[in-house]
Formats: structure tokens, C-alpha cells, sequence
């Protein structure tokens, strides 16, 4: 196996079973003259269409194919092939890999890589037009551009199948455009920074089996997570129980209550940047009973509720530890920006992003429309996926640290 000098940059390219396979070839010719190291991996309907010694000679380098191989296993197991990428490139992306990929199979060496690996994936899907243009297909599609990963093509024209439109792959000229792109530095600009993220609702115990808590998801912070680590940040992300998948290279930490919500913020720093997207409970009973409260003669209990502690507040306040910009969430359901202005005020963050949480499916479902509030500005985001939303802002937080 031939070594990668240090400092080079290293693509790992999957090569699916679709006709357009040949392309990988040139594109493999491409990155190599560019420098850029490539280890293939060969799927079986993909070593149908190249054999394994023409993409070994281009890539100079082997060809990993299986996933039950003892030799590859020994030598690099799945995990460790995509550990040593700085890029997971799929071309062809056939429908089945794509399929595969949006719903966590792993019955392969290729979709097994693809859901054990946290490096950035761009595919290049291939296929023929009802292929790519099934609601099948193109509900993978969404699903994989909400997890992070990019696409080039497919360009549309005449097909090996005789049809013509969407579903030809993108040429290798433009691919190997793309793979330049995401792995440049400015690709990654949050690289060595540090980010610190609340995300989900908390949960107040009222005794054993009870909770004060609130109808945030999770989703808008997940995805700001994920958004902020695909640039290249080291993240951590503090969560209330939600049931949302961790996102690829992201350290999340479980907590329930907000008492535990603000020590697991304060270890984790120091932090560049601190984004409180949690819907941190204001109030929380005085006191946990220790048993199960029950029905009794009594009439029901009253409670009494103290007050949180204020994690944004106390991340805002002035210290060495405070990170260099503070953002803090506010849902409203009223005079949202006013209220979002006042906030940014009340607690010492750098910017606010106020949502209408009044507007249906906003709590809990997948789009957002926010306003971005900072000391002098007040810029109104239309309405757009979550995964967008995260998107923007995770370029605005890396053009501020830059
Ligand atoms: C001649 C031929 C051409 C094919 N071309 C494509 C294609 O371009 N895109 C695609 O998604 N599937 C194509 N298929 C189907 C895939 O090869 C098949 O779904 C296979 O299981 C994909 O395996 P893989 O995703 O592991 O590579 C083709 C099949 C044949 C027989």
C-alpha cells in the first residue's frame, strides 16, 4: 500500500455500479496529477462496469472492495479508511447508494464507511431520469442534503439508457471543481476553533415521574450543531432530552435540568463561541419529591416555582472566560423584535435570533423564519429549512471569528 506523505490531502473515493463509473477513472487522473490522494473503494455492481487494477493504476494505490475481508481489516478497517480521509467523495452515487446512505444501512463496505465516517461526504449521483426523478430519490436526496452532505450534478442530457434529462453525472472536470472547493481551507473556517451549543428543552423534576418542560425539539440547534462542525469547528453540544440524532462530529453531552444545562456549559469552556439555542425552563419547582405525589384528600398540590439560573446571561458576562461572541435564541409568540432587542440587551449577548414560535410548525417541525438582531442591525431571514437557517448562520458565526 502506497503511503500518503504528510500534508497531502486525501479523498476517498467510492465508486458505485452505474455506467458512468468510467468517469471515475479520469476523475481519479484528475486528483492525482493534482496531487490529491486517492484510496478507492470498489462496490461489487461498481467493479461490473471498472475493473479493480485500471482504478488501482490510476490511484496507485489498492482497491478496498469487501467489507467481511480479513486482509483489509487487518491492514484498514472500515473505520480507519474513512478516519484517514479529509474527503468521502461518491461517484457514481447509483440510487441504491443514495438510498443506502439516507437511511443508515450498512450492508456494504461503501455504506458502511458512509455511516461510520464524521468527514465530509460530496456525491455525484448518476443515474437514469426515473431513477433520479422517483419521489424515492428524491426524498433521499433531501434527506442527505439535511444531514450535510453536498452534491454535484447531475447534469442533464442524452444517457447510456437512451433517455434524456436530469441524471447524467456531472463530468470529472466539474467533480474534481467541487472536491478542489470542499477541500480547501476556506472550506473549513472554523478549523481549530471551539463551540459551544445548547440545544433541546430541559426537564424540571416534580418528583420521580414527573417533568416541567417544553415543546422545543431539538431540530434547530442539531442543526446548527451539525452545520458548525461540517466547517470545520470543534463542537460541543450540551442537549436536553430530545430524541434527534447526535450529527457527525459533534460531542454531545446529556443533561435534563438547567442547573445541570449550565455546569456542563461552564466545563466545557473555554469556547470561542457560545450559541444558547435551548429552551431553558425559567422556573423549576422548589422542591423534587422524593415518591410519587398522589391524589389525596388534600386537594391538589400547589407548587412553587424558583427561579433558573440564567446560562446565557452568565456565558455573556464579561471575564476571561467569556467566549469572543455569545448568541442566544429567543422564541416569542409577540413583538418579537422588540422583545429580541431587549433581550440582547437584558443579557449581555453579542446577537439574538428571535423566532415567532406562534406561527404553526414552527416548534417542532422542519422550517424557521428568524430575525438576526446584533447592536446595529436587524436583518429579517425569509422563511426556510432548518437545515438552512443552521446553514447561514454557521457561515455568519465563521465570518465573525474569521
Ligand atoms: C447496465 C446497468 C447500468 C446501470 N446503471 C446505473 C446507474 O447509472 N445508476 C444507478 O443508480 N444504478 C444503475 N444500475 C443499477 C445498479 O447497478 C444497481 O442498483 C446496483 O445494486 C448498485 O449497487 P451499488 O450501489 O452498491 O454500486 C445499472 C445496472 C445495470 C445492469
Amino acid at each position: 500500500m502506497t503511503d500518503i506523505p504528510q500534508g497531502e490531502r486525501r479523498v476517498l473515493l467510492i465508486v458505485g455500479g452505474g455506467v458512468a463509473a468510467y468517469k471515475a477513472l479520469e476523475l481519479t487522473r484528475l486528483l492525482r496529477k493534482a496531487g490529491v490522494a486517492v484510496r478507492p473503494i470498489l462496490t461489487r455492481a461498481g467493479a461490473q462496469f471498472v475493473t479493480p487494477l485500471s482504478l488501482s493504476a490510476l490511484a496507485e494505490d489498492k482497491v478496498y472492495q469487501e467489507l467481511f475481508s480479513l486482509t483489509d481489516e487487518h491492514e484498514m478497517g472500515h473505520i480507519e479508511l474513512s478516519r484517514q480521509a479529509d474527503l468521502i467523495v461518491v461517484a457514481p452515487a447509483t440510487a441504491d447508494l443514495m438510498a443506502k446512505a439516507a437511511n443508515g444501512h450498512a450492508d456494504d463496505l461503501a455504506s458502511t464507511t458512509l455511516l461510520a465516517t464524521d468527514k465530509p461526504v460530496l456525491m455525484a449521483p448518476a443515474m437514469n431520469v426515473r431513477m433520479w426523478t422517483h419521489p424515492a430519490t428524491q426524498r433521499n436526496l433531501k434527506t442527505l442534503q439535511a444531514d450535510g452532505v453536498a452534491f454535484v450534478g447531475p447534469d442533464e442530457g442524452a444517457m447510456a439508457c437512451g433517455e434524456f434529462g436530469p441524471g447524467r453525472m456531472a463530468e470529472p472536470a466539474a467533480i474534481f471543481a467541487a472536491i478542489q472547493a470542499a477541500l480547501a481551507p476556506a472550506a473549513r473556517p472554523l478549523a481549530g476553533r471551539h463551540v459551544l451549543l445548547t440545544a433541546g428543552p430541559t426537564a424540571e423534576p416534580l418528583d420521580p415521574v414527573r417533568v416541567l418542560t417544553n415543546r422545543s425539539s431539538g431540530k434547530q440547534g442539531f442543526a446548527i450543531a451539525g452545520a458548525l462542525a461540517r466547517l470545520g469547528a470543534r463542537v460541543t453540544l450540551v442537549a436536553g432530552p430530545v430524541a434527534v440524532d447526535t450529527p457527525p462530529g459533534v460531542t454531545r453531552v446529556n443533561v435534563e435540568t438547567a442547573v445541570e444545562m449550565l455546569n456542563a456549559c461552564q466545563a466545557a469552556l473555554p469556547a470561542d463561541a457560545a450559541v444558547c439555542v435551548a429552551a431553558v425552563a425559567d422556573w423549576r419547582p422548589d422542591e423534587a419529591f422524593g415518591v410519587k405525589l398522589k391524589k389525596g384528600h388534600d386537594g391538589p398540590p400547589t407548587l412553587r416555582l424558583v427561579e433558573n439560573p440564567d446560562i446565557l446571561a452568565t456565558l455573556s458576562r464579561p471575564g476571561p472566560d467569556r467566549p469572543r461572541l455569545v448568541v442566544g435564541f429567543a422564541a416569542e409568540t409577540n413583538d418579537l423584535e422588540a422583545n429580541a432587542r431587549s433581550k440582547l440587551g437584558k443579557k449581555g449577548c453579542d446577537w439574538v435570533v428571535g423566532n415567532d414560535v406562534s406561527q404553526d410548525g414552527i416548534m417542532g417541525g422542519d422550517d424557521n423564519e428568524v430575525l438576526l438582531v446584533s447592536a446595529g442591525a436587524v436583518e429579517h431571514w425569509p422563511k426556510a429549512s432548518k437545515a438552512e437557517v443552521a446553514r447561514r448562520l454557521a457561515d455568519r458565526i465563521a465570518e465573525h471569528l474569521r
